[in-house]
């Protein structure tokens, strides 16, 4: 399969042969031995291509929540690494996902949240398609007053569909519609965390940021705890860098621990918790688990995490961060301060990352930079991050 790799698009000779050395000492070497990838691989425009048609276009990737969709006729626009995507709610409270383009000339169609529409009207030449993507009126296009002409077919304009799935309240989609089942892909994750009812789970807050380095990096960054002492005082006073472990969790998930997590209190009072779990993980226990390609969860006793990372370019992304909490009661104002608590350490110790991970990318703009190294003991899990992508360019290019 490596020898694909050497098929990729783009002109860089240099690009794609440093690629090509990168990829097979990743998926061949040992962590102690491994080269990461090269610097290109976080800057370059015709990487970020590639990845769109390999990673992202490959694997199912989280798009966002079905919470956000409420009612039937409820559209909104997304981007999975620049691809322009619409998500709709139809009439019978199904959620489906379409390329965000008119069939006619390719128009973007949507290009804010709309509620409770009956169809979708392209502004250009006024086609509209129900919420099941079909295509519904072309005016005058067979002419003046004539929506039609002899031979058009018109069934071969539907909207184009993409493969889509949910998991709770998170929404996948798979662009090449060739993965298997989510919930098989989901399933090493769904077995470990099957002691936590994630039924309770109730959305309690979102927020996003924005940040000038390659998405890549804030996967990498969340996979190990390595720099913890030394980026994140706070956190590490309540959860050490020693406290963590990591556990596997299939080939293409990243699992890591602390055996030290704190629940955030106001006196004697703490935000609900999972029912029946063992007391260890009732008090102590939190878990995190990177999910291939850009979505990153995290379980803790009273509450759950979704983050999820889009290049919007390679040296720009925008991480989306989904805050859970445990049954009904845990988003009533009375818990309001104790969510605000687990929200806010999440907002320094993002901006700490970001602080890093902004320097990560400059670092990467060096032509002196060669790939860097990994420790076996800590940066297994990393070594395993920068493995699936280069597996996946190597299988997919
Ligand atoms: S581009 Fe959409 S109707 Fe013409
Ligand atoms: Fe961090």
């Amino acid at each position: 399969m490596i020898e694909k790799v050497s098929a990729c698009p783009g002109n860089d000779k240099d690009l794609n042969s440093n690629n090509e050395k990168a990829i097979i000492s990743l998926i061949g070497s040992s962590t102690a031995d491994a080269v990461g990838l090269p610097g290109k691989a976080y800057t370059s425009e015709e990487f970020l291509e590639q990845e769109r048609h390999t990673i992202f276009a490959n694997y199912w990737v989280c798009v966002g929540r079905s919470s956000v969709l409420t009612h039937s006729g409820d559209l909104i626009p997304i981007e999975v690494a620049g691809i322009p995507i619409i998500l709709v709610r139809d009439h019978h409270n199904e959620i489906h996902a379409f390329n965000n383009i008119c069939s006619h000339r390719g128009l973007k169609l949507v290009t804010q949240p709309c509620q409770q529409q009956k169809q979708i009207r392209c502004p250009y030449h006024s086609w509209s398609y129900d919420l099941n993507g079909q295509l519904q009126s072309t005016p005058h296009f067979g002419g003046y007053w004539q929506d039609t002409y002899e031979g058009f077919d018109r069934s071969s304009k539907n909207l184009q569909s993409i493969r889509c799935e949910q998991w709770l309240d998170l929404i996948f989609i798979n662009l090449a519609g060739n993965a298997p089942p989510l919930r098989d892909y989901l399933q090493p994750i769904i077995e470990r965390w099957s002691v936590y009812d994630l039924n309770l789970l109730r959305y309690g807050e979102e927020i996003s940021f924005e940040f000038n380095a390659n998405w890549k990096l804030a996967v990498e960054n969340f996979s190990e705890h390595y720099h913890l002492p030394w980026v994140h005082p706070q956190l590490n006073n309540s959860s050490r860098m020693e406290d963590h472990f990591s556990f596997e969790v299939g080939e293409n998930h990243i699992g890591q621990g602390s055996k030290l997590y704190r629940i955030g209190a106001i006196g004697d009072r703490t935000l609900p918790v999972f029912p029946n779990l063992q007391t260890t993980r009732r008090e102590t226990v939190a878990e995190y688990i990177s999910v291939f390609p850009n979505l990153m969860l995290g379980i803790h006793p009273d509450y759950f995490l979704a983050l999820v990372v889009n290049p919007l370019s390679p040296s720009l992304s925008v991480e989306k961060m989904t805050f859970y909490f445990v049954g009904d009661e845990a988003t009533n104002s009375e818990y309001e301060e104790l969510r605000q608590i687990t929200i806010d350490l999440w907002k320094i110790t993002t901006d700490e990352d970001i602080e890093i991970i902004e320097r990560l990318q400059k670092g990467r703009n060096s032509p002196a930079f060669g790939g860097g190294c990994f420790s076996p003991a800590l940066e297994s899990t990393l070594h395993q991050f920068q493995r699936l992508v280069a597996k996946a360019i190597a299988i997919y290019s």
